[in-house]
């Protein structure tokens, strides 16, 4: 889909080629220690000029200043597991702890389940206290914990916690999540 979600102070819109700089800029911009729970290496231009042309479901949050303060992605899995899309999720510092994660968050559960989905997941560095916090919110629960499963930019090993969340509990949980309130939004004909 490709509407856009707005609050009084942010939009949500898909990313687009015109995201690339301002994207770059946003990820330059997080601390390192954020960066580090990122898979891809977003410090790479080349990597992110190639998200804005790959028609991979990813959107930006916005601000009336032109800046980007949130991302996230849904991507499907292949083959055998086609059925599953992974989200992936960030907020720059300035918009912490004000709602946008889990806006964002929203945002992806709906785009997913509406692509058919029925299996949803999300990868966590086991000390990620804020996402573990929002997607068991959100109804996820953790699936797996995958011991010193990846390197920080330092070399430390850390465990990754992969939180689940079936598509059939989130339809019948509806109300209990306010995704319907955010369907609503996606669903603006506007
Ligand atoms: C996880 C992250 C996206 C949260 O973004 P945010 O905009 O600050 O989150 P929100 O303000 O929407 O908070 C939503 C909920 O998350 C939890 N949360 C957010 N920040 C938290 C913190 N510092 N400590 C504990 N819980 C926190 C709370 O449950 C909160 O709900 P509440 O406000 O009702 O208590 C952000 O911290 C981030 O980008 N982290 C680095 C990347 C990452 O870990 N991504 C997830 C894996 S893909």
């Amino acid at each position: 889909m490709t509407e856009d979600v707005q609050t009084p102070e942010v939009t949500v819109e898909a990313l687009g080629p015109g995201h690339a700089e301002p994207l770059q800029r946003f990820f330059a911009g997080l601390p390192e220690g954020d960066r580090t729970f990122i898979k891809e290496d977003v410090t790479d231009p080349e990597t992110v000029r190639g998200w804005a042309e790959d028609g991979t479901a990813r959107w930006v949050a916005t601000s009336g200043d032109g800046q980007i303060d949130g991302y996230v992605a849904v991507r499907r899995l292949s083959g055998w597991s086609d059925h599953v899309a992974e989200l992936r999720l960030v907020v720059g510092g300035r918009r912490r702890g004000a709602g946008l994660g889990r806006l964002l968050a929203r945002h992806a559960v709906t785009e997913a389940i509406s692509s058919g989905a029925t299996k949803l997941v999300v990868e966590v560095v086991a000390e990620q206290g804020a996402a573990l916090a929002l997607f068991s919110g959100l109804g996820f629960r953790g699936e797996a914990l995958l011991e010193d499963h990846i390197r920080d930019r330092s070399g430390q090993l850390r465990d990754l916690l992969v939180l689940a969340h079936r598509v059939d509990a989130t339809w019948s949980a509806m109300d209990t999540l306010g995704l319907g309130e955010a369907l609503d939004g996606v669903a603006d004909p506007g």
